[in-house]
């Protein structure tokens, strides 16, 4: 891709320095194709007929102030005037994944790194890396929460921290982002509802997560969720319930360090295991799962 590159600087110890490239471009929006304003707009209209009653209800609320359906690949900039006067993020359109520490620097600074391109009319129903519908329908609405918005914030810091520490904190942290940020559930007081972005974005894995009896549904743990593998090539076979936003940013908040250190002591749990510990909220059938190992 051709789209320019802009190299950012920042304020260290070391003075005013360039010290990475972001990975941050100009949305190229008038290089959309008819066809990618076509997906969007079919991805769209499928997750917003299946989503009611079983996204949660700040998530709706999101999708609805955001105007994500008004037609065609929404512009960044506009959702920014929304966004920044909401809850003081903003969206950046970045080319795909970027390296751990610069994502993280991202989020620390409230900035949230949205793959610009869409996914191909073929790939509606599975794609193996982020793109726009994932990152902006999946991941923005709840942007707008205030708490959910702090603890995203709070993630990004804490992923520095970790960055820091070492590779065996990164993968405890990480494995909090798949099972709180991807593919979170919540219990609400009119039932389970979805709040993980990896969820939203995928027709199949909204109805399967809510819907099968195969995947285990259980309390949201701390150290539970940290130490506990996960899969990237099915849909989940554990999903980590919480009762609220304020939970999640409340659990998080203490020092990590002590944790990690601890965590390093023991053995992880394999993604589909129940523990006698657990808060069960369904027990999986175990249906279908792969037998190959976890990450
Ligand atoms: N409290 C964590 C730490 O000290 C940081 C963090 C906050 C991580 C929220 C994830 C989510 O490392
Ligand atoms: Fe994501």
């Amino acid at each position: 891709m051709d789209t320019p590159r802009k190299v950012e600087h920042q304020q260290t110890d070391r003075g005013y320095v360039p010290v990475y490239a972001t990975g941050v471009v100009e949305q190229p929006w008038a290089s959309y194709s008819k066809t990618d304003h076509e997906v969007w707009d079919t991805l769209y209209k499928r997750q917003r007929e299946l989503l009611p009653g079983r996204a949660c209800k700040e998530f709706m609320a999101g999708v609805e102030r955001f105007g994500l359906g008004d037609g065609g690949i929404p512009k960044f900039a506009e959702l920014n005037k929304v966004l920044g006067a909401a809850t003081g993020w903003e969206l950046v359109a970045v080319e795909g994944l970027l390296p751990d520490e610069v994502f993280f620097d991202h989020l620390a600074n409230r900035r949230f790194p949205v793959s610009w391109w869409i996914r191909k009319p073929d790939q509606l129903d599975y794609l193996s890396e982020p793109d726009l519908f994932h990152d902006l329908f999946g991941h923005v609405p709840l942007l707008l929460n205030p708490v959910f918005a702090d603890y995203m914030q709070a993630y990004g810091r804490g992923g520095m921290k970790a960055f820091a520490i070492g590779p065996d904190a990164l993968m405890n942290l990480t494995r909090l982002y798949w099972y709180t940020v991807e593919f979170g559930l919540i219990n609400t007081s009119e039932g389970m509802r979805i709040y993980g972005a990896g969820i939203v974005s995928s027709k199949g894995e909204s109805i399967y997560s809510l819907d099968s009896p195969s995947p285990n549904r259980i309390g949201f743990g701390l150290e539970r969720v940290m130490s506990t593998r996960y899969r990237i090539d099915t849909y989940q076979q554990t999903y980590f319930v919480i009762d609220s936003f304020e939970q999640l940013f409340e659990a998080t908040h203490p020092d990590f360090t002590p944790i990690y250190a601890e965590l390093k002591q023991q053995p992880a749990h394999a993604a589909g295991d129940v523990l006698d510990s657990d808060r069960v909220f369904t027990r999986g059938d175990r249906v279908g799962w792969a037998t190959n190992a976890d990450t």
